[in-house]
């Protein structure tokens, strides 16, 4: 199961970027081209947060059994950068930007048919994709 978990981790992580990156520079468009926030930009949002999701669930259940997630938490692993990162900062990081992404969501939701939607989504998918892309383990993926 562990593998299998950590493959699927690995690839969503492209859909991740692919997803939160089109959400992002569609509502830039938007923002910065003026017009109403439709029901079809609030889908364009979607396709950030599904993968997220995802991703978050799997990451959830690879923390548990992974020799790197909690079971490799200590003292001694505090003081070690690559340890620490999938201990602790990657998960932190990663759970902060789920929640940045999903209140952004859900805030954008509620602003179908004004011009606030492109705002919210360019602010809240902004800051989630700079979380993300900060604590990615960037030595091990994508691989080689
Ligand atoms: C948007 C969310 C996330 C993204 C984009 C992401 C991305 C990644 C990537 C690219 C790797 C390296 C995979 C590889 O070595 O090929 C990784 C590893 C890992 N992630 Fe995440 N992650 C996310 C969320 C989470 C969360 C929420 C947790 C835990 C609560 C988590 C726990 C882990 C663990 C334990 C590993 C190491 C797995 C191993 O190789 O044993 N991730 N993540």
């Amino acid at each position: 199961m562990y593998t299998g978990l950590q493959h699927a981790h690995s690839y969503l992580a492209y859909l991740v970027l692919l997803g939160v990156a089109i959400s992002l520079i569609t509502a830039l468009a938007g923002l910065f081209g003026g017009g109403t926030f439709t029901d079809k930009n609030r889908k364009l949002g979607l396709l950030g947060l599904i993968p997220t999701h995802l991703q978050w669930v799997i990451g959830l259940i690879l923390y548990f059994v992974s020799p790197l997630g909690l079971s490799n938490a200590s003292g001694a692993a505090m003081k070690d950068a690559t340890s620490r990162l999938y201990f602790l900062e990657h998960p932190l990081m990663m759970v902060l930007a789920v929640i940045l992404i999903t209140i952004g969501y859900s805030k954008a939701k509620r602003q179908v048919g004004t011009n606030r939607g492109f705002k919210t989504i360019a602010i809240f998918y902004g800051l989630g994709l700079i979380l993300i892309l900060s604590r990615i383990p960037w030595n091990a993926w994508p691989g080689n």
